[in-house]
């Protein structure tokens, strides 16, 4: 088939159009990014975190969203898009971001387990003899060149007592002034609360937020850059009002909920032939089945992205 003829799709989706059934519903499954707004907006911010200069008081940042808004696909690009910068800078591999996960613990032992863990480091002998791990982590961060440390599901750290907390949030300050790096903390919005027992901490820290979609002009271009990484042979009629506030009604504006209901849309649409998305294609209760009823209120006004901490 002619690549002409999916003139509705961007040039790298044609030739899947072109593919068989089975092909295009595997690729619908696979993850893929899809670039909106507000991601490039937090994109922004972090990159503008990477690019501060050492000092002693860094400007960490915490990054906030309902589950299933696409923190960590943000996370995990901003990785990619600073990894592809300075590859072949020759020899060694740079690693100016690291992206690891806060521990079940917030020990000590554990951070740095995890820490080197994401550093692809061995570690698993270390930890069974007790070697001390602080000094291996900063060496290599040293080395790798590391500017930014992003810990992901940081509300973890709600799970230890007062005191391990407490304890947790004093080495992340005496890291943050000792390696002159930047911290960027990603949660739910719980995670605000994990860094309140430390104020002097918690006043390096400016919150950024991936908040809920909203009827906007936003949820619009988002759906219309969903639907184009979708390989249907004919166009999809998805830009309707009533389309956008049917998925936030039924989603609670949650960014899971809207791909995966576009994914079974579009799965369905070229099993039976139909090649397309529409309205109808959200009415067949199946397309729901799993996406969680909004629990918290549905905004329908756009929040403010960004609010400056108090000092
Ligand atoms: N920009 C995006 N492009 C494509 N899919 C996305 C995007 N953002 C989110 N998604 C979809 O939402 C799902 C959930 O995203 P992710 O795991 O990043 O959420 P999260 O905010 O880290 O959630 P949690 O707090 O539960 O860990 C992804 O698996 C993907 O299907
Ligand atoms: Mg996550």
């Amino acid at each position: 088939m002619a690549d002409a003829e999916f003139s509705h799709l961007p040039q790298d989706v044609r030739p899947i159009a072109a593919l068989d059934a089975a092909a295009r519903i595997a690729h619908i499954r696979v993850a893929r990014w899809v670039q909106h707004a507000a991601a490039d907006r937090v994109l922004g911010y972090l990159h503008e975190a990477l690019a501060q200069p050492p000092r002693e008081r860094m400007e960490n940042l915490l990054l906030v969203g309902e589950s299933g808004m696409g923190k960590k696909m943000l996370i995990r690009k901003f990785e990619r898009q600073t990894i592809a910068a300075v590859d072949d800078a020759g020899g060694v591999q740079r690693r100016p971001v690291v992206v690891m996960l806060m521990p079940h613990q917030p020990t000590e032992a554990q951070f740095f387990g995890q820490l080197l863990g994401a550093l692809h480091a061995p570690v698993a002998g270390h930890f069974i003899r007790g070697f001390p791990l602080q000094d291996p982590a900063v060496r290599l961060l040293h080395e790798l060149g590391t500017r930014v440390v992003v810990i992901d599901e940081l509300n973890s750290l709600l799970a230890g007592t007062p005191r391990q907390q407490r304890v947790f949030l004093q080495l992340l300050r005496f890291l943050s002034n000792e390696l002159r790096l930047a911290f960027v903390g990603v949660g739910v919005p719980e995670a605000r609360h994990a860094l309140l027992s430390d104020s002097q901490l918690r006043s390096r820290f400016t919150d950024i937020e991936l908040s809920p979609w909203s009827l906007s002009e936003d949820l619009r271009d988002f759906v219309a850059r969903l639907t184009w990484s979708l390989p249907l042979r004919q166009p999809s009629p998805v830009d309707s009002p009533k389309l956008r506030r049917l998925l936030v009604e039924r989603t609670g504006g949650i960014t899971l909920g809207i791909c995966k209901a576009f994914e079974r849309a579009a799965i369905a649409a070229t099993r039976e032939g139909r090649e397309k998305i529409d309205l109808s294609s959200f009415e067949d209760p199946e397309i729901w089945r799993g996406v969680a009823t909004p629990s918290r209120t549905v905004r329908t006004q756009p929040r403010a992205t960004m609010a400056q901490q108090p000092a």
